[in-house]
């Protein structure tokens, strides 16, 4: 008799750009690995081969806002079907950065596309594959805005997102919060203005507590 294995775990990161969470998601997955898990590390838009050309287009391209998010419902389908939903089946851990609560405070606070939009592209693309935990970044507009200006006079290009003023940030941010503020038991709010080590201790707890 096969016995199937348990259910892995789906593990989101978010927060608004320049909140460090990419460096913060590799050590992440190092972390969980450490301890004997199995982690499929991926992100969105993306994950998939189809889905980071969509990503090349939306990260660049001008469009409308609600076409933007159709793109990246259309890139997390491919990436739910081929790369989530088996990793989950197969117990494994997936740890993605960005997933729907990015289309809720992106395209929903910042670019102002209908939330009731968002729900029903929602339910048709994902309506049983959920985060069991979601790490929430946090950082004011101001120090995201100052973030990635210091990164744009190191010489790093800014994508079409990086580029946003202040107050779009604050938006994002706002729809970040109020999301978490509704769903604590699947968010941690890490405020990530504290230096890196801080940032880590509270990482460890977390992945000590899984
Ligand atoms: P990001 O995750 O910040 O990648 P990197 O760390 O490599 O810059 O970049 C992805 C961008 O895509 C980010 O600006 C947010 C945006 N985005 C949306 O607007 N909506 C979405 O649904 C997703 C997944 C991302």
């Amino acid at each position: 008799m096969t016995v199937s294995p348990t259910r892995g775990r789906f593990i989101t990161l978010e927060g608004i750009d320049g909140a460090g969470k990419s460096t913060h998601a590799s050590w992440l997955v190092d972390a969980l690995a450490s301890r004997g898990m199995t982690v499929v590390a991926t992100r969105e838009p993306g994950g998939t081969a189809l889905g980071e050309m969509l990503r090349d287009i939306v990260l660049k391209q001008r469009m409308t806002h609600d076409s933007e998010a159709l793109l990246m419902f259309a890139a997390r389908r491919e990436h739910v079907v081929q790369v989530i939903e088996p990793a989950l089946a197969r117990g494994d851990c997936v740890v993605c950065d960005r997933f729907t609560d990015a289309t809720y405070a992106y395209q929903g606070g910042g670019h102002g596309v209908a939330r009731e939009w968002i729900g029903a592209l929602e339910r048709l693309v994902h309506p049983t594959c959920n985060p069991d935990l979601t790490l929430l970044f946090d950082v004011p507009g101001t120090e995201s805005r100052a973030r990635l200006d210091r990164m744009q006079a190191r010489g790093r290009e800014l994508d079409k997102f990086e580029q946003e003023a202040q107050a779009f940030f604050e938006r994002v941010r706002n729809v970040y919060l109020a999301r978490a503020n509704a769903e604590p038991r699947r968010f941690r709010i890490i405020d990530a203005v504290r230096p890196l080590a801080d940032v880590r201790a509270d990482l460890q707890r977390i992945v000590d507590s899984l």
